[in-house]
């Protein structure tokens, strides 16, 4: 189905459960969740060994305001460290390229929602303080990221549920 076509169908669902009062707010049933393969990257990235050397998670991933999106690093913050530390790598040489040309490496993602679909770093980090592994796994030990957490509409309904959230569908989508 094609994104807009997508949206189109939960808008024209919430439209009837509204109308016709069917729309319930308890979660949907639960998912059989299967962790995702490996992400394969342009550049061979390990959160492992950059957690190693003491970095926090928001050092790169800043949540800027208004801080729906994490984020991701500038090639600039990857060269403070690679100017020097291993400059004659071939995959750091992609990196020294790729800021000299300003061009942002364009990494993979690992987690998407679909685009009728709300979420805030902001609100769930920083206002309700859960911490990144509830929601990405164990990041810090990984090499090669992959989805290690479901986060379908029954996953995100049951913790609202867990922490006395709303569960009103308009938080998450515009029934426009
Ligand atoms: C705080 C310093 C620091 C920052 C910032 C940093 N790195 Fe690193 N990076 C390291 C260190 C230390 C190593 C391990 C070097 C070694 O194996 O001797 C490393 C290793 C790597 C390697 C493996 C290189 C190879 O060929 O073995 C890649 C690729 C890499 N970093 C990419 C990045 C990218 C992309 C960014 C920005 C998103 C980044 N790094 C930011 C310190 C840093
Ligand atoms: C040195 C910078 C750096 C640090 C520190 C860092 N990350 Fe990352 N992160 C990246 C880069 C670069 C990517 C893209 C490559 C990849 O997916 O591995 C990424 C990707 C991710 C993704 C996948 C995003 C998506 O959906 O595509 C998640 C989740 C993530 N990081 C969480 C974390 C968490 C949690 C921490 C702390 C434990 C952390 N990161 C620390 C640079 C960093
Ligand atoms: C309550 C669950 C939850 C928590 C807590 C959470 N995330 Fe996410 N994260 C998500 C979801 C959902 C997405 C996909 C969002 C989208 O597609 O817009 C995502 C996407 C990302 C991405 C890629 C896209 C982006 O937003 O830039 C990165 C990087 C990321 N998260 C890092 C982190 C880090 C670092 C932390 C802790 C500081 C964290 N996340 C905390 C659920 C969470
Ligand atoms: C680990 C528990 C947890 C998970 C998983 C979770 N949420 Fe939440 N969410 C919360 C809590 C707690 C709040 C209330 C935050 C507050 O207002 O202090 C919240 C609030 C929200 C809000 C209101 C934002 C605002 O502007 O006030 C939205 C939208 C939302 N969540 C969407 C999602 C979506 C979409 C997912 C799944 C992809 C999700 N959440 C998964 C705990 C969670
Ligand atoms: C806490 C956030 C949240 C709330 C509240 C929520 N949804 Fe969702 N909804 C999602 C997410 C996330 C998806 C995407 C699921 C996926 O990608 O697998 C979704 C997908 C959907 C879809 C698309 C069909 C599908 O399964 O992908 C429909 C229709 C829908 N929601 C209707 C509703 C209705 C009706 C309500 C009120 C009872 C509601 N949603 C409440 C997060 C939420």
């Amino acid at each position: 189905m094609s994104p807009a076509r997508g949206s189109l169908a939960v808008a024209a669902v919430l439209a009837a459960g509204f109308v016709f009062g069917q729309v319930s707010s308890k979660p949907p049933e639960p998912k059989p969740f299967t962790p995702g393969e490996p992400v394969e990257q342009p550049i061979p990235f390990s959160h492992k060994t950059h957690m190693g050397v003491g970095l926090k998670c928001l050092d790169c991933h800043a949540i800027k305001a208004p801080g729906d999106f994490a984020g991701f690093p500038a090639e600039t913050r990857c060269m403070a460290c690679h100017a020097a530390v291993k400059k004659d790598s071939p995959h750091i040489r992609k990196v020294a390229e790729a800021r000299k040309s300003g061009t942002a490496i364009a990494w993979k993602r690992v987690y998407e929602v679909k685009e009728f679909v709300y979420f805030s770093h902001e609100v769930h980090h920083r206002k309700a303080g859960v911490d990144c592994g509830v929601c990405h796994g164990k990041v810090a030990e990984r090499d090669v990221l992959f989805q290690e957490k479901p986060l379908d509409m029954y996953s995100c309904m049951k913790c609202h549920e867990q922490y006395k959230a709303s569960n009103d569908c308009q938080l998450c989508h515009d029934a426009q």
